[in-house]
């Protein structure tokens, strides 16, 4: 293959699964040897909760997970959350469809009568099931929710237990959760407790007492806010799942997956090149594939060498502060300061005692400043004393270039 525009195995984005993975083996392997077999077996599993800041790879880990339970002939049932309500709606559409797709229209009928299904909007024909957006986005009423929430429930084990009557699992992804309103995360959370405790209770080999779990696997992504708005809805949901919080790759990981993807497209790289390339990269997934792609166009020839990464430096420039502005657009000038000034300061100096100082205030002053900031996933709480990283490489360079 020759190295031109159109064969770049690089695919700079959101969602689009890479070509070669780097990294993640620890969620990789805990969903083949743990999750899949234990959920099949119908043993208790707790859910799993997926954090990370913006472009680590929590989408595609979701896509890739599906993927796979798809092609190994497990259900799937997929849902993004958008501000608002609207994903308890989403996932009971998703569901219905899931089962339907599984099993026969009479079994989402079954699954729910014709008074609820009127109440939440859900139409069940013989080729498809739809819910009425207008009914599920106007989900706003509490009594609403409820519905949707019993639908949920119902759902869920109905489409659980045909996954189960196969002897594999049902597979349920919610991405964005951080987006959901506190009403749908309460509603959501508890349900999902619910459900996962459903149980069978059978009887063993000898006799002894045996615990049939629905074959429920849960993720739940989002941004590392999550944890604690799952935690303030109220449920034991928190508590009782696993955290995965997705961090920057590591080099040598980066490293491989780049050779990886190269090598699938014949294409070589010096070495110095590639450890210029991993630099640039600063283990940030997203820009795996900026600077990937910018390196791959920066030339012809089947080695990819060091002058054409320094191109592909100067290259994604451009992309970069288009990049950087989109995250911090729509600050306020608070805000904004705050975040200059942070980068102003060395990386093992920026506590919020240090940010205040450089402004002229006292740290309570700016209390709700950093929060907000955390919030937006711009800055995160370093473990140890009062200090903060930018959650996104590069920012600090890019608020104050040459800083
Ligand atoms: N482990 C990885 N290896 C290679 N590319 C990755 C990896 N994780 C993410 N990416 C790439 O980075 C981009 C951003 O990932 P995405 O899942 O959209 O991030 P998030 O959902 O966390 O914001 C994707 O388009 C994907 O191609
Ligand atoms: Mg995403």
């Amino acid at each position: 293959m020759s190295r031109a525009p159109a064969t770049s195995p690089f695919t700079p984005g959101y969602g689009v699964l890479p070509q070669v993975w780097a990294g993640r083996e620890r969620e990789f392997r805990d969903f083949d040897e743990v999750v899949v077999p234990r959920v099949r077996a119908r043993t208790y599993e707790q859910a799993r909760i997926v954090t990370g800041d913006r472009g680590v790879g929590k989408t595609v880990l979701l896509t890739q997970l599906a993927d796979e339970a798809a092609d190994a002939g497990d259900l799937v049932a997929q849902a993004t959350a958008r501000t608002g309500p609207s994903v308890v709606g989403d996932l009971v559409a998703a569901l219905a469809g899931t089962l339907h797709a599984a099993s026969t229209a009479a079994a989402v009928t079954d699954a729910i009568d014709e008074t609820l299904r009127r109440r939440i909007g859900l139409t069940v024909s013989a080729s498809s099931v739809r819910l009425d957006l207008g009914a599920s986005a106007g989900a706003r009423k509490r009594a609403d929710l409820d519905a949707l929430a019993t639908s949920l429930a119902v759902l869920l084990e109905r489409t659980a237990r045909a996954a189960a009557d196969r002897g594999r699992l049902l597979l349920l992804t919610i991405d964005e959760a951080q987006n959901a309103g506190s009403g749908a995360l309460e509603v959501l959370c508890h349900t999902l407790a619910d459900v996962q405790n459903r149980h069978d209770r059978t009887t063993g080999p000898r006799g002894e007492a045996v615990r049939a779990y629905l074959p429920l696997a849960v993720y739940l992504a989002g941004l590392p806010s999550l944890p604690e708005r799952i935690r303030s809805s109220g449920s034991t949901f928190f508590e009782r799942a696993l955290t995965f919080d997705l961090g920057l790759l590591r080099d040598p990981d980066v490293a491989t997956a780049l050779r990886g993807m190269l090598d699938n497209a014949s294409v070589g790289i010096e070495p110095e090149a590639l450890d210029r390339l991993v630099a640039l990269i600063g283990g940030y997934p997203y820009f795996l594939h900026l600077y990937g792609k910018h390196a791959w166009l920066a030339g012809h020839g089947d080695v990819i060498t060091l002058a054409e990464v320094e191109v592909a430096a100067e290259a994604a420039a451009t992309d970069l502060t288009r990049f950087y502005g989109e995250r911090v657009r729509g600050l306020g000038d608070v805000a904004y300061d705050w975040l200059v000034a942070a980068a102003r300061l060395p990386a093992d100096e920026r506590t919020v005692g240090a940010v205040a100082a450089q402004l002229g205030r006292t740290s309570p002053q700016l209390g709700s400043t950093v929060e907000s900031l955390i919030g937006r996933a711009l800055i995160r709480h370093e473990p140890g004393r009062g200090r903060f990283s930018f959650a996104l490489p590069g920012l600090d360079r890019y608020l104050v270039p040459g800083g």
